[in-house]
């Protein structure tokens, strides 16, 4: 592994590895304190974060290493210096880049410019580290069996989340309206997994090992905001929901959560939610693939 910009870069046979990098990582810190020493992680931002912020500054000052965070609007990316040459220079001071961009392309191009590694801590098209820390999740519970989202399907969350079931052979069912079915290319990636897509969150939720909802009005959509509640309407995750899923069946939100509109109170705050644990996550397996794309 190289570079995180998009799941469909990784075999089962690395996440697997990353996985089993993250649980001994997780276990066992006091291992790892100084395997960054010396080194930076620069960290772009063009969008909003709370997580992805502090889960990255904070892994590496767990290891050992330093976080620098770059605001895009008040560094040189704001006044149009081009990603390339700032890939380039970034390359000279640092060791790894992790970035949240509105355009996926420029997160390509940030990567294909840059002579250190690349992370995607999120683009309007996928987040992978957020997968990669639901799908642990799981794993840690030994609940890699069937994921059902429902709610926004066109989505960065819903995208990689897709991407990691098929890398994984994990049963995946997304229920979302017409008109906000996941991307095509998306799709044809996943074609031969068992991933499904549907229109009904009844039908999506049934028997599955884990609820996973997003955030209905992504970080950029907000002129689009009551048009899109509107056809979102009937894809709130409330308790009925929840009971027609499996007995065991957990609640996931990668969080910011809006409580009574993508979800209700009574399922995140309930005993069922595991948004914490997903969110504690992000930093272990980061970690993890911090270390591997630095260190290995
Ligand atoms: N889930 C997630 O990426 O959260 P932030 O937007 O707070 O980073
Ligand atoms: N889909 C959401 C994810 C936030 C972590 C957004 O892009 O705003």
């Amino acid at each position: 592994m190289h570079d995180l910009t998009d799941i469909n870069d990784l075999s089962r046979a690395d996440i697997e590895t990353l996985y089993e990098l993250t649980d001994h990582m997780k276990r066992s810190p006091g291992e790892y304190t100084s395997v960054m020493a010396g080194k930076t992680l620069f960290m772009l931002f063009e969008k909003p974060s709370t997580r992805t912020r502090l889960s990255f500054e904070a892994g590496m000052t767990k290891m050992g290493g330093h976080a620098i965070f770059l605001d895009m609007m008040h560094s040189q990316l704001g006044r149009g210096e081009p990603i390339a040459d700032t890939a380039k220079v970034m390359s000279r001071y640092g060791e790894a880049i992790m970035a949240r961009l509105f355009d996926h392309d420029e997160m390509v191009e940030l990567a294909d410019n840059a002579a250190i590694p690349v992370i995607n801590g999120l683009t309007d098209f996928l987040h992978p580290c957020q997968a990669l820390g639901d799908l642990y999740t799981l794993y840690e519970r030994d609940m890699l069996d069937t994921v059902a989202f429902v709610g926004d399907g066109n989505n960065n969350v819903t995208h990689s989340l897709m991407q990691a079931c098929a890398k994984l052979g994990v049963s995946c069912r997304v229920a979302t309206p017409e008109g906000m079915q996941p991307d095509r290319k998306i799709q044809n990636r996943v074609k031969d997994a068992d991933v499904t897509i549907l229109v009904d969150p009844y039908e999506a939720v049934a028997g599955a090992s884990a609820v996973y909802t997003d955030v209905f009005v992504s970080m950029g959509e907000e002129e689009a905001r009551e048009e899109i509640l509107e056809a979102l309407e009937g894809y709130q995750v409330d308790a009925e929901l929840m009971a027609a899923a499996g007995e065991d069946a957990v609640f996931m939100h990668c969080l910011p959560a809006h409580r009574g509109v993508e979800v209700t109170a009574e399922v995140i705050d309930g005993p069922r939610s595991i948004v914490f644990d997903q969110a504690e996550n992000r930093l272990h397996v980061q970690n993890a693939v911090l270390h591997t794309v630095i260190n290995r």
